[in-house]
């Protein structure tokens, strides 16, 4: 499976207002375009972020990473995050080789990134090299899945 992993922090979930609704849609919408099979949340906010699952992939809610790590041991993972908030080794986007399969394409919370300070062997540090201004994570997402799609393994 091709899985999405993304964080939701209180900074990004006003009010669950229908903005934020509007966004978890924009996500869904556009990993749907790309042919990702599997959605996965951290959710840590403090209420809990309003949001309706579409029926057409595998979706699931967490309260942390480390569960969700733990649930897909045998997948590759990908973090994303810009270069300014890592402290490991890491490539480029444009490096990548994106896995066939089983792989887990990870994106921090927009208010506190991911803090990776260590890779196990089937993990990976990616970077987007565009600027120094720092991407909103569903724009890197967006980005990631792309470079996937021309990559050529849609
Ligand atoms: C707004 S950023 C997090 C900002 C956070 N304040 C920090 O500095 O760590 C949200 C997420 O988008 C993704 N992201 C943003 N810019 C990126 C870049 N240039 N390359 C790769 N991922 C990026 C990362 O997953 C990041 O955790």
């Amino acid at each position: 499976m091709i899985g999405i992993v993304i964080c939701l922090e209180d900074r990004w979930n006003y009010t669950q207002s229908d903005r934020d609704i509007d966004i978890m849609q924009m996500y869904q919408e556009t990993i749907k375009a790309f042919g990702v099979n599997l959605f996965l949340i951290v959710d840590k906010t403090t209420n809990g972020m309003v949001h309706k699952f579409p029926f057409d992939i595998e979706c699931a809610s967490y309260k942390t990473l480390d569960e969700i790590l733990g649930r897909y041991p045998n997948y590759v993972k990908l973090y994303f995050e810009h270069p300014n908030a890592i402290s490991v080794d890491y490539i480029t986007l444009d490096k990548l080789v994106h896995p066939k399969d089983n792989v887990l394409y990870i994106f921090g919370g927009d208010e506190n990134g991911l803090n990776i300070t260590k890779l196990k062997d089937n993990e990976k540090m990616i970077s987007i090299n565009v600027s120094n201004y720092i991407l909103w994570s569903i724009i890197a997402m967006t980005i990631a899945l792309y470079d996937r799609y021309v990559k050529g393994n849609n």
